[in-house]
């Protein structure tokens, strides 16, 4: 190995996903390993936090192990540790933040607190190495939906973000609604395939005064509306329509406001980011849009949108390059803004 390279170990456990990556110059990914509870929480109908914690004590020392071994590298090859350390659920968030200060500590490394977002953010870097900001960004997770100038790396201003439920939540509840299950997501994304996105005229909510914000509890309740007004007159429920026609207005809440904050903030690359990033309508949406505007697109692999660690190595190495370290104190922030320390 060159003597210059920088490997960073990523810990990601803020959710359901307890992952580990290297990463490599903070581009080069050479480990990603990532250790799903879905099946777990299927049961439940969503995520159990105290479940998510107890499984990722249990797994995180294996993915890391896992880590290292797919890289073939050890820990003493590596430059930095960068551990998620907010915003997430807390104790599923303190298992990868006490498992990181532990490894730091005994191995005499650096300590690189990660934003969830900075790392969803981030993980655009990974397939596309002419990206550099400053570009638009957005991010629609599971917990998030924001439009982020991203600056310089490390540098954010949120223009917009949901006042109500998150994209991904929108998702996962109308999925639950029409008994789809958890996680509703990639369920929906795949009936809506077979469904017509105009058959059922559901809103597009707006936010006065704040262009770039969104609004999805409308939406969902405007779903939930529909199929009460279905039972009650008797009215086959047609839940691939259903699920093609609540992605649309999805779709176009997300694709108007995008193109406008590009406009907006005279932006010639956009990019997106977070769970919600994965869906085959939204990716499509946005390829067709930012070829209109003559906008540089960019989305990273499914893989690399849904919580991983990679994106988590990848933002901890330009927060290590920028001289970001953290102290033996570095606590799980659950609601931690994007941009604070
Ligand atoms: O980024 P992520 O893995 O975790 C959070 O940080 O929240 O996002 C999870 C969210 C879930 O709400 C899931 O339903 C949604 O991403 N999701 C999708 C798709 N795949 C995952 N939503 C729509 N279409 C998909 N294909
Ligand atoms: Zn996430």
């Amino acid at each position: 190995m060159n003597g210059k390279d920088i490997l960073i170990l990523g810990i990601e456990t803020s959710c359901d996903e307890t992952a580990a990556s290297v990463v490599k110059n903070g581009r080069e990914v050479l480990s990603n390993i990532i250790s799903s509870q879905i099946d777990i929480h299927t049961l439940y109908g969503g995520v159990v936090p105290e479940i998510a914690s107890r499984k990722h004590i249990e797994r995180i020392n294996y993915v890391i192990e896992e880590a290292l071994n797919k890289a073939h590298t050890a820990l003493e090859e590596i430059d930095a540790i960068g551990v998620t350390y907010g915003p997430g659920l807390v104790g599923a968030l303190l298992v990868g933040v006490a498992e990181a200060k532990a490894i730091a500590y005994a191995a005499g490394k650096p300590l690189v607190g990660v934003h969830h977002i900075e790392g969803h953010i981030s993980a655009n870097y990974i397939e596309h190495p002419d990206l550099e900001p400053p570009f638009l960004c957005l991010v629609v997770s599971g917990g998030h939906t924001h439009l982020v100038v991203v600056k310089d790396y490390g540098t954010y201003e949120v223009i917009g973000k949901t006042r109500d439920d998150a994209a991904g939540e929108a998702f996962d509840k109308v999925a639950r609604a029409i008994g789809l299950g958890y996680p509703g997501g990639p369920k929906v994304d795949r009936l809506a395939k077979e469904g017509r996105e105009d058959a059922i005229d559901f809103p597009r909510a707006s936010v006065e005064h704040a262009p770039f914000d969104f609004s999805f509890s409308g939406l969902k309740s405007a779903v939930l509306n529909y199929l009460n007004m279905c039972q009650m007159k008797g009215v086959e429920i047609n839940t691939k329509d259903i699920a093609a026609s609540f992605q649309k207005s999805i779709v176009d809440s997300l694709t108007v406001r995008a193109m406008l904050a590009c406009k907006e903030y005279n932006m010639k690359k956009f990019a997106i980011a977070g769970g919600v990033a994965s869906n085959s309508a939204i990716r499509a949406a946005f390829e067709k849009e930012c070829e209109k505007h003559k906008i540089k697109f960019y989305r990273p692999s499914p893989v690399f949108c849904t919580d991983n660690a990679a994106m988590i190595g990848t933002a901890a190495y330009y927060e290590y390059m920028a001289g970001t370290r953290h102290g033996w104190d570095l606590n799980a922030v659950p609601n931690l803004k994007l941009g604070e320390r």
